[in-house]
C-alpha cells in the first residue's frame, strides 16, 4: 500500500473532524437494528401502562401504539430509513414516530431511560436466541436418535488416545453425543429461568418518581416478574454472558462430532461418507472429497469462544452502573447466535445425511487386539484369576499373536492353553467383537439392547419436555 492512500485512510477520515469520528464510535445502529422487534414490544407495553396509570392520556398511549405498529411494517418493508446520526434503534425509532404522530411521541420516553430499554431489548433476543437454540437441539438430538437405533448392532471401534481400545456399538457413540446435546439443552432451560425477569422500570438506574407498574410490563412482555434492584438491572448483561458460555460449550461438542467426521471420512478410515450435499470437490484434484461443512463446524468455537472472551474482558472492572463499554456486547452476541445456529444445522444435516461403511467399522473394530479385555475378563469369570494376574496373561497373548502377526481370535487353543490350563474352546466366544459388545450390559455401556433402550428413553424423554 502506498504512503499515500495510508494517510488517506487515516487523514481522510480524521479531516472529516470530530462530529464525523463521534458518530463513528458512537453509533450502534449498524448492528443495533436488529434488536427493532423487541425495541417496539418494549415501548408499546411501556405506553401501554403508561396509559393505563393515567401517567399518559389514554389517547396519546394509543396514538403511540398505533404508530409503533406502522413503524415495524415499514421496518419489515425495508422503507424504513436508518440514520447513523440518530445513534442507536431506541432513537431512530422515537425519532420516526415524532414524524408520523407528532408531539404525543415525546410521552414515550416517560419514566424510562435507554439504560432500562436496551437492558430489555437484549434480554427479549437473547430469550429468544435460547428458546430457539433448545429447539434445534431437539431436532440435533432427533436425528442423533435415528442413527443410534438403526446402528444398535453397528460395531466399531471405541478409541482412547486416538487409539483402538474396546470394540463399541456405533449407535452407543451416537448416543454419547445425545448426553452432551440433552445437557446443553438443560444449561438453556435453566439460563432461562434467571433471564425471565422484566428490567423495564428501572429506568436510568434507580427507578422512578412515576406510579408505574412494572408487573404489567412483565406480563405484557412474557416475564414472570420485574428485577428487584434498579441498580444491577442497567449494569449486569450476565444472560448474555450466560448465552456465550452455554454457546461455547455447545459449539465445542458439536466441534468435537466435526472432527470425527472429518478424520472418518478421509479414505483411511472409510467409516463414514457425506454426500455430496455436504462435501465439495478441489478445484484441481478430480478425486477429492472435502468434509468442508464438517471442517466449519469444527472451526466455529474459534469465534464464539472469542465472543464470550471478550464479553467478559469488556464488563471486567466497569464500575456500576451503565457504561458506554456495554453497547459492545451486542455484535459478539449477535455473531454467536448465528454462528452457532448454522453450525447446529449443519452437524444436524450431516448427521441425517452420512451413510456408515459398516464393514469398515467392523474391520477396524478387531484391529489392535481390541477385545484383549474380553480375555482378561474371562480369566477372571472361568478361571478365577485376580484381575491384574488376568492382565499379565493377556499381555502374553497379544505379543504372541503380534509375533505371529494374527489377531487373538486367531491363536490356537494349544497356544492359548500353553499360558493358563484353565482356558478352553469357550474362551473363542469371547473373543469376537460381536461378543464383545453383546457382553457390556452393565448400566451406560454399549450394548446393542442397552442402546435400544437409550434410544426410547430419549424418544420418551423429549416427547415429554417437548421439541
Ligand atoms: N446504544 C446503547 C447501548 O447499546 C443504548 C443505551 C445508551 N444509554 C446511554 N446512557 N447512553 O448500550
Amino acid at each position: 500500500m502506498s504512503q499515500k492512500t495510508s494517510n488517506e485512510m487515516w487523514g481522510g477520515r480524521f479531516a472529516s473532524g470530530p462530529d464525523a469520528i463521534m458518530e463513528e464510535i458512537n453509533a450502534s445502529i449498524d448492528f443495533d437494528k436488529r434488536l427493532y422487534r423487541e425495541d417496539i414490544a418494549g415501548s408499546k407495553a411501556h405506553a401501554e401502562m403508561l396509559g393505563a396509570q393515567g401517567i399518559i392520556a389514554a389517547e396519546d398511549a394509543a396514538l403511540i401504539v398505533d404508530g409503533l405498529a406502522k413503524i415495524e411494517a415499514e421496518i419489515e418493508a425495508g422503507t424504513f430509513t436508518f440514520s447513523r446520526r440518530l445513534e442507536d434503534i431506541h432513537m431512530n425509532i422515537e425519532q420516526r414516530l415524532a414524524e408520523l404522530i407528532g408531539p404525543a411521541a415525546g410521552r414515550l420516553h416517560t419514566a424510562r431511560s435507554r439504560n432500562d430499554q436496551v437492558a430489555l431489548d437484549f434480554r427479549m433476543h437473547v430469550r429468544a436466541a435460547f428458546q430457539a437454540l433448545e429447539a434445534k437441539l431437539g431436532e440435533f438430538i432427533a436425528a442423533l436418535l435415528d442413527k443410534a437405533e438403526a446402528h444398535a448392532e453397528t460395531v466399531m471401534p471405541g478409541f482412547t488416545h486416538l487409539q483402538v481400545a474396546q470394540p463399541v456399538t456405533y449407535g452407543h457413540h451416537c448416543l454419547a453425543y445425545v448426553e452432551m446435546a440433552a445437557r446443553d439443552r438443560s444449561r438453556c432451560r435453566d439460563a432461562l429461568k434467571r433471564l425471565d425477569e422484566n428490567p423495564l422500570g428501572a429506568a436510568a438506574l434507580a427507578g422512578t418518581g412515576f406510579a408505574i407498574d412494572r408487573h404489567r410490563t412483565a406480563a405484557a412482555l412474557g416475564f414472570s416478574t420485574p428485577t428487584r434492584n434498579s441498580l444491577d438491572t442497567v449494569s449486569d448483561h450476565d444472560f448474555a454472558l450466560e448465552f456465550l458460555s452455554v454457546a461455547a460449550i455447545c459449539a465445542t461438542h458439536l466441534s468435537r462430532l466435526a472432527e470425527e467426521i472429518v478424520i472418518w471420512s478421509t479414505p483411511q478410515f472409510g467409516f463414514v461418507r457425506l454426500s455430496d450435499a455436504f462435501s465439495t470437490g478441489s478445484s484441481i484434484m478430480p478425486q477429492k472429497r472435502n468434509p468442508d461443512a464438517a471442517e466449519l463446524v469444527r472451526a466455529k468455537p474459534g469465534r464464539i469462544n472469542g465472543a464470550l472472551v471478550s464479553l467478559l474482558t469488556v464488563m471486567k472492572g466497569l464500575p456500576l452502573t451503565y457504561s458506554k463499554d456495554m453497547q459492545e456486547d451486542k455484535e459478539q452476541v449477535f455473531d454467536a447466535i448465528d454462528s452457532l445456529a448454522l453450525a447446529l444445522a449443519a452437524a444436524t444435516g450431516m448427521i441425517r445425511d452420512l451413510t456408515v461403511n459398516v464393514e469398515a467399522m467392523r474391520k477396524a473394530a478387531g484391529h489392535g487386539f481390541s477385545t484383549a479385555t474380553d480375555l482378561a475378563d474371562y480369566l477372571v469369570r472361568e478361571a478365577g484369576l485376580p484381575f491384574r494376574e488376568a492382565h499379565h496373561v493377556t499381555g502374553r497373548a497379544v505379543s504372541l499373536a503380534e509375533s505371529s502377526g494374527v489377531g487373538l481370535e486367531d491363536l490356537p487353543l494349544d497356544v492359548l492353553k500353553s499360558l493358563d490350563s484353565r482356558i478352553d474352546a469357550s474362551v473363542y466366544g469371547v473373543l469376537g467383537v460381536d461378543a464383545s459388545v453383546r457382553s457390556r450390559r452393565s448400566f451406560g455401556g454399549t450394548a446393542p439392547d442397552n442402546v435400544r433402550e437409550q434410544v426410547s428413553y430419549w424418544r420418551q424423554r423429549l416427547a415429554t419436555e417437548g421439541k
